[in-house]
């Protein structure tokens, strides 16, 4: 596996390479998740880059950029066994300028849910990703559904700025007690990991009520609020897979999206149904 950190030595070696190129964008702190990303990458492409780089721009005042989980040195070794070819491990400073060119999350899309919790969190996610998704050039790029918004934010950029990466979305890894995979799942003490787990449960629970014929948004969305009550919720949102507020699920048509605050710490999770 070739280790390289300047984004013009990656883009130089990679220039040459006439095969399919995949692209596992990560923040590090690599989890099953990030290894279901990778394995897709892996079936589909003949190289597979990585990249690991903690996006300053996306973290808000008084989030968790200082403190994000680092581990690069079994990250390395987690991407060199699942065959990964490349692992660009850039700087801040490789990445960013002083007068930057930033790119503008979309008003209504970029400003809700999560959006709307992290105001300007996407805006960082987009610039990020973009400027990535320059260097590497890939063929493929794949982003898991968990981050739902994110997914559909990016694809919506690759659209409207005409890229030619075509975006893959990957199925959600989960724990063997159904907490969706995170780097952040490690600030979890016991106790939270147990509240933690109503998240997954409520997700369950909306399967059931579908899967009886229930359609009504809102009884979907009182049925989970239940379950959730006791926790800090960020949002319940039951949207069309266009991100538009619908009033009766259309099945294979929607996505249900939920946010809980567990302690401190901000847990995403979502259903495509
Ligand atoms: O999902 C993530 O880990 C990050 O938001 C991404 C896509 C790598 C951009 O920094």
């Amino acid at each position: 596996m070739k280790i390289i950190s300047d984004p013009y030595v990656l883009k130089e070696y990679l220039k040459s390479k006439r095969e399919r190129i995949g692209f596992v964008p990560t923040m590090g702190a690599l989890h099953d998740g990030h290894l279901s990303l990778i394995k897709n990458a892996r079936e589909k492409c003949e190289v597979v880059v990585v990249s690991i780089f903690v996006n300053p721009t996306q973290f808000l005042k008084g989030e968790d950029l200082e403190s994000y989980p680092s581990k690069i040195d079994a990250d390395s070794k987690i991407c060199e066994i699942a065959g990964v070819d490349v692992l660009f491990l850039p700087q801040v400073k490789d990445i960013y300028g002083e007068d930057e060119v930033r790119l503008q999350a979309p008003d209504v899309r970029g400003y809700v849910l999560e959006g709307a919790t992290r105001p300007g969190h996407f805006n960082g996610v987009l610039t990020v990703v973009n400027k990535l998704l320059n260097i590497v050039n890939p063929d493929y790029a794949f982003f898991g559904k968990k981050d739902a918004q994110q997914l559909n934010l990016i694809m919506l950029m690759v659209k409207q700025l005409f890229m030619s990466v075509e975006i893959v979305a990957v199925d959600t890894v989960r724990e063997s007690d159904g907490l969706a995979m995170s780097s952040r799942n490690v600030y979890l003490s016991t106790e939270e990991r147990k509240d933690a787990l109503k998240i997954a449960a409520s997700l369950r629970e909306a399967t059931k009520l579908i899967t009886q014929g229930e359609r009504d948004v809102r009884v979907i969305q009182e049925a989970m609020l239940q379950i959730l009550k006791p926790l800090e919720i960020g949002y319940v949102a039951i949207l069309s897979r266009e991100f538009e507020y619908i009033e009766s699920l259309r099945v294979g048509e929607s996505i249900i999206l939920v946010e809980v605050l567990v302690g401190s710490t901000r847990l995403l999770d979502n259903i495509w149904v």
